[in-house]
């Protein structure tokens, strides 16, 4: 009332009359839209991010409303961030005319030993920084969750050189560490908020009320309000959360918490004056599920269903000791994952979507770093795909790392030392290879299982000395697998032997011819049998890698070819055979496998086919499922029973 006793007249509020507030409509929209949402469908509700442009539906409703009702100098202040950091945060940094520099962060998160040493060596100090940006648990990237010594060093940090912590505590509440707490907040070392908390904490009133005139009053003279700010405490951590993580995307809410001082600044913003409040709509039907409990149970369930995510995902990982290492997470969204020697993320990428998985490449992290600093690094995310794709992706990516490693390796090839050792490797087991066919071969021979003789050549010994603690999993080489898990007696055989080599072109007849002709034919007849048995069947395995046995040929062509220096060539030869019968028994098998199922077939007498029957499966350089890796072993078993 004024105080004449008339009702005063607010011509001064820019608000809608309240009758024109469209209660029924809306109600009447929330309900449709309940009615959408109820179908559980994200096509007919979508609560998943949407395009920064808005959601499909909503743009073309208002383009349809809009056609028929009508036709800086910016001082650059220096934001410091860690360096790989939530690569959009950058950007919206940028957006606002601010200076990113990058701040080291480890296995632990942001380094602020490293970040003291910067600003007492005048680097950061001269620059004065207003803002660091970090994401102190689980972080990401990197997954790390900053520890509780660097939490109270880093607010000193700001506290000593006057700048602002804003913590994106996105992924605080999304922990599963075995503690029964997280970690305080940053905030909580803020003195400023401390003492706010200790004397209101967690309670309704410690929200603060705004005033609904505050912004229409004529603000005071800058010089007035400054003084009376400073004689206040100002905090130095600010704390962002948001539902996005723990609720939905779509829902566009969050929160804030910082001192007393700091939130006033914020909420004398045009920005939020201008709209009252962010985000009304959907903060009203979050407080629903906030008051049920509704949103502590989505938590819980999150918690357990992320967890499980990402051990599969570790697990899948750690399969591969030679194409990733990480930290184990134990909250968030994401590993940071570090790559093999000369492999590159985005080098990786195209190779890997080609084998049909994609990731974050490390660079996209760091957008202000050079591009070469993350390049060995990859983020991966194990909230969005479920576990057994999780695991399929893991396994799609180790091959692509394979393939990349195998197009490092120089063209025209040089013989290494780990030549040397393959060699010998594979005389040593008595295997060789088999056709590659188009696919590259694998070759990890420090791997194999050591047993030297007294008589061993150098390599051998150097072979032996390698200690062979894998056992038989997924994603090994199929050759890795046929060495470790079958290896055969070792030979004091030496390809290298310059010995041999020179024996061969003057003995040919005797000395290769015999045992060539008696290697293929021995090798072919023994073997044609179990490829017609296989091709029969359709379960034929055939590994990279074949095991030949020195006691497959005839004891009296071993010693002749030994002592006139051709056992390489008898080994060759018959495994040659071998290769050979079995390609050719596969295929005879095959072919009349075939024709018998199509008669049956047109007989109408259809084969009783167990689900696991009538597949082909075929080890190539990788063993890729369990099948194969049991395939390959009843094939092995067979083949040592022949
Ligand atoms: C660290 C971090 N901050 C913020 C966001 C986005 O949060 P919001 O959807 O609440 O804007 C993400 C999403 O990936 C994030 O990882």
């Amino acid at each position: 009332m004024a105080s004449s006793g008339k009702r005063l007249i607010d011509l001064r509020k820019g608000y809608p009359k309240s009758r024109n507030l469209p209660h029924t409509r809306l109600a009447e929209a929330c309900r449709l839209s309940a009615a959408r949402l109820d179908s559980a469908s994200e096509e007919a509700f979508p609560l998943q991010y949407s395009s920064g442009l808005g959601t499909a539906r909503f743009n073309e409703r208002l383009a349809e409303f809009l056609r028929r009702e009508y036709k800086s100098a910016v001082f650059a202040d220096v934001v410091i961030m860690e360096e790989p950091s939530y690569f959009l945060a950058h950007k919206i940094f940028l957006d606002h005319g601010l200076r990113v520099l990058g701040a080291a962060i480890d296995e632990h998160g942001l380094d602020t030993d490293a970040l003291a040493a910067r600003f007492a060596s005048g680097e950061l100090a001269s620059l004065q920084p207003k803002l660091l940006y970090l994401v102190p648990s689980h972080g990401n990237p990197s997954g790390a969750t900053l520890p509780l010594r660097r939490r109270q060093h880093l607010v000193k940090l700001a506290e000593k050189h006057g700048f602002t912590v804003l913590c994106d505590d996105v992924y605080h509440l999304l922990d599963w560490s075995s503690s029964a707490k997280p970690l305080p907040r940053l905030l909580e070392f803020d003195s400023a908020f401390q003492g706010r908390a200790s004397a209101s904490a967690g309670r309704a009133q410690d929200v603060p009320k705004m005033d609904e005139d505050a912004s229409y009053t004529i603000p005071k003279d800058a010089a007035s309000d400054g003084k009376a700010l400073s004689s206040l405490k100002e905090g130095h951590v600010v704390s962002i959360g948001s539902f996005t993580k723990i609720l939905a995307p779509g829902l566009r809410l969050g929160w804030i918490e910082a001192s007393g001082q700091l939130l006033s600044r914020i909420a004398k913003r045009g920005y939020i004056q201008s709209g009252g409040s962010v985000a009304p709509f959907a903060s009203e039907i979050v407080s629903e599920l906030l008051e049920s409990g509704g949103q502590s149970e989505v938590l819980a369930q999150l918690r357990n269903d992320y967890s499980a995510s990402q051990r599969a995902m570790c697990t899948a990982l750690r399969a591969h000791p030679d194409c990733f290492s990480f930290e184990e997470p134990a909250g968030g969204f994401f590993i940071w994952c570090r790559l093999p020697e000369g492999v590159t993320t985005t080098g990786l990428l195209p190779i890997a979507e080609r084998h049909g998985v994609v990731f974050l490449p490390g660079p996209m992290s760091a957008p202000g770093a050079p591009k070469e600093r993350f390049e060995s690094h990859l983020r991966l995310c194990f909230a969005y795909e479920e576990a057994d794709a999780i695991c399929e992706g893991v396994e799609r990516l180790a091959a692509a790392v394979a393939e990349a490693h195998q197009e490092l390796r120089p063209q025209k090839r040089v013989k290494t030392h780990e030549d040397d050792l393959y060699n010998a490797a594979i005389f040593r087991g008595k295997c060789h290879l088999s056709y590659p066919r188009k696919k590259k071969i694998s070759i990890e021979v420090e791997k194999v299982t050591p047993e030297v003789s007294e008589t061993a050549s150098p390599t051998e010994q150097a072979l032996g000395g390698a200690e062979n603690k894998d056992s038989v999993v997924k994603g090994q080489s199929a050759r890795r697998v046929v060495l470790t898990k079958f290896g055969r007696l070792p030979t004091t055989y030496d390809q290298n032997d310059p010995q041999v080599l020179k024996l061969l072109p003057s003995q040919w007849v005797p000395d290769i011819g015999l045992p060539l002709a008696s290697g293929i034919g021995r090798g072919f007849f023994k073997r044609l049998k179990t490829g017609f048995k296989k091709g029969w069947r359709r379960q034929y395995v055939r590994p990279r890698f074949e095991t030949w046995d020195v006691n497959d040929v005839p004891q009296f062509l071993l010693d002749c070819a030994r002592q006139q220096g051709a056992e390489q060539a008898a080994l060759v030869a018959s495994s040659v055979g071998d290769t050979l019968a079995r390609d050719v028994g596969w295929t005879v098998g095959s072919v009349v496998g075939a024709a018998w199922g199509l008669t049956r077939c047109l007989l109408g007498r259809s084969e009783d086919t167990a689900p696991d029957k009538g597949r082909v499966v075929v080890a190539g350089g990788y063993l890729e499922s369990d099948k194969e890796l049991l395939a390959l072993e009843d094939y092995m078993r067979e083949a040592s029973q022949d």
